[in-house]
Parts: structure tokens; C-alpha cells; sequence
């Protein structure tokens, strides 16, 4: 399928002049920076913030490439991959105009996004067993369908989208196909990011809010084309990673065995809580997970939430969602915490 990104994206951004800030302008080494209207003196803390951020993030952007073997020019930074959701919708989607198809039940923000825009969301549900309606999505697409948005390994089912249907929307289909990989570090499936040069229109997203352990600081991931990513860094705001978070996220990537060590703990974890959950009467089902949170089907799902907070532990209802009817959606915690939601779902037998 021929991909034409200037046909794709709104004329406005096309044609966008982006701001020029005074890091983008000079970018030596001086010892004397008046360009910009700081305050040289510092800042009132044990450490200086007084300098405006690198608005590339060219540090965390050369860590993250040795890591991903993605090459810098192909990556994106947010504030959070959320950030780069919106992104997608101002740069591509003409408000009342244009949509973009989603596939619940799945990750929320999409949806709110798109409503954000105004931009109207084609929903096509998921197979009973949380795959693509392939046949459901051909027939949705239109000429003003600009994106179709798949979340693999899925929120909140948990299971990865096959392969081969995601190879099949991306050969296929004229606009952008964004693969959320939020969870992918807990996936038996591999990484869509090798498949950058192949396909111009595909978008990764990653995030260090999960595996990395850094949801506070805000960091998400966007992988694609050359020209794509130049769409992103067009419309961003220019400094939107602040320091702090370059900072820290420069020293978390030079702990990639801690993280490795985190995932096959959470994925253990997570097999031994499923065999427990399982063992209980009131547990109906337990979808194969490939992340780091399980969704459990219970015969009443609003009395084991409540009971739950009760007692101190916060899992998320699901039961009103379509398809997630009767489930609610438990994060993978320490050995500890999963051994208190255990004999803590055990005591609501005789509760
Ligand atoms: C599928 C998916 N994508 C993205 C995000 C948000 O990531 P970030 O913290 O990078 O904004 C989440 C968070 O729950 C998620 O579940």
C-alpha cells in the first residue's frame, strides 16, 4: 500500500513554522549564556535546574538508541507516551473531519484523546477472545480514517494481538497503524521497532513508565520513520522533557540489568499468582497474560473490589467494560503484596 505522509498530515502542520528557541539556535559551548532570560545566579536547591533543558534530549535519545537498536533520528520523547498519543491526533487528524478506528475494550486514552481533538473514533470490538475483527476493520476504514490504534500486549486484557493481523493492518491500509508496546518487556511476542525500516507508517510506542519503573518522571517512547518523528518534534512543545527527568532517565538507562532482573521476577510472580487466583471458587477465568497485571473473571467482581479496598488493596473494576464483564484487572506486585492479595482473597471465602 503506497503511503503518502504530506497527504496524510492536517496542511496546517505541513505548513507549520515551529518555534525556534534559543537552544535550538545555539547549541556550542559557551560560558556565557544570555539568550534565553534565565537566571544565572542558580536555583534556591543543592542542585542548578536554572538552565533551560535540552529540547532534543540528544543524552537519553544516544542511550535509548544503543538500547532499542533504534537509530536516534527515529525516536520520539514525551511527556509520558500520552503525549505522543495527542501529538498523533493534532498533527494527522482534522477536528469534525477525520477519525481513527480503536479497538476495545483497550487502553482509554485513545478515546479521550480523539474526544480531546474532536476527532471521531471508529470503535470495532475485539473477538471474543481479544483479537482483531479483521473483517469489522476493513469495513470501518474510510478516506478520512487517518490512524488505527493497537494495543499489544493489551490494556486491560493482557494478551498480545497476533502478529500476523498487525503485519496485515500495517501492509494494508494507507494511514498510520500506532502499536502501543507499553508492555511489550513482559511479552513472549517480540517488538514491532525492527520493522521501522520496513514499514512507513507504522509507529511504536514504548514508555518507561512500566518495566523501567519510571512512571513519575514522565517518559514515553515514540518510534517511526525519519519524516514521521520530524512531524513530532515540529509540533511538541520545545522543552517538553524537563531536566530533572533527563537527568534521572539518563542514570536509570545505565541500570538495564536491574530492569531485566524486574521483568523475570514479574513474570514469575505473575505465573505463580494466576495457579493461586485460579485454585479460588469464586475465580471464573484468568486471561494468558503477557504483561504485568492480569484480568480475572469472578462470579461477583464489584463485591471482591470492594472487599478488597477494606482491606488496603487497590485492584481496578473492569466489570462495566464491554468484553471485561464480570473481570477486574490486577497489577503484578512484590512477592509481599502478591502474597497479601493472595491469603487476602482467600479470608473473603469465610468473609
Ligand atoms: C497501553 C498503555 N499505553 C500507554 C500508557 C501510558 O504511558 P505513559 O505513562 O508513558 O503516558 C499506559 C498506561 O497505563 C498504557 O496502559
Amino acid at each position: 500500500m503506497e503511503f503518502d505522509l504530506k497527504k496524510l498530515l492536517r496542511t496546517n502542520i505541513l505548513n507549520l513554522v515551529p518555534y525556534s528557541s534559543a537552544r535550538d539556535e545555539y547549541k556550542g559551548e559557551a560560558s556565557v549564556f544570555l539568550d534565553a532570560n534565565e537566571n544565572s545566579y542558580g536555583s534556591p536547591l543543592s542542585r542548578n535546574y536554572n538552565r533551560y533543558p535540552d529540547p532534543m534530549q540528544q543524552a537519553v535519545k544516544a542511550k535509548l538508541s544503543l538500547i532499542k537498536g533504534v537509530p536516534v533520528p527515529n525516536i520520539f520523547l514525551g511527556n509520558g507516551s500520552d503525549e505522543a498519543i495527542d501529538i498523533l491526533f493534532r498533527a494527522f487528524c482534522r477536528p469534525g473531519i477525520d477519525n481513527v478506528i480503536l479497538l476495545p475494550p483497550t487502553y482509554g486514552m485513545y478515546e479521550v484523546s480523539a474526544n480531546i481533538n474532536d476527532v471521531q473514533t471508529k470503535k470495532i470490538l475485539l473477538t471474543p477472545e481479544y483479537q482483531i475483527d479483521m473483517e469489522g476493520v476493513a469495513e470501518a476504514i474510510d478516506e478520512h480514517t487517518k490512524i488505527i490504534f493497537v494495543c499489544s500486549p493489551n490494556n486491560p486484557t493482557a494478551n498480545s494481538i497476533n502478529r500476523s493481523d498487525i503485519e496485515t493492518l500495517i501492509a494494508n491500509f494507507s494511514g498510520l497503524v500506532v502499536v502501543d508496546e507499553a508492555y511489550i518487556n513482559y511479552s513472549r511476542q517480540k517488538t514491532f521497532i525492527q520493522e521501522l525500516t520496513e514499514y512507513g507508517n507504522l509507529v511504536v510506542l514504548q514508555t518507561l513508565s512500566k518495566a523501567w519503573g519510571l512512571a513519575g518522571i514522565r517518559m514515553g517512547m515514540a518510534f517511526a520513520s525519519e519524516e514521521i518523528i520530524e512531524v513530532f518534534n515540529k509540533v511538541k512543545p520545545p522543552y517538553n522533557i524537563n531536566e530533572a527527568s533527563q537527568q534521572l532517565a539518563l542514570e536509570a538507562l545505565s541500570n538495564v540489568d536491574q530492569v531485566n532482573d524486574w521483568i523475570r521476577e514479574i513474570i514469575l510472580q505473575r505465573e505463580q499468582v494466576i495457579s493461586k487466583l485460579i485454585e479460588l471458587p469464586f475465580v471464573l477465568n484468568i486471561v494468558p497474560s503477557d504483561a504485568n497485571f492480569i484480568l480475572v473473571k469472578m462470579v461477583d467482581p464489584l463485591g471482591v473490589y470492594k472487599y478488597l479496598v477494606d482491606n488496603g488493596i487497590i485492584t481496578r473494576d473492569r466489570s462495566k467494560v464491554q468484553l471485561c464483564e464480570g473481570c477486574i484487572r490486577i497489577t503484578i506486585g512484590t512477592p509481599e503484596e502478591n502474597v497479601l492479595l493472595i491469603n487476602t482473597l482467600r479470608a473473603y471465602l469465610k468473609s
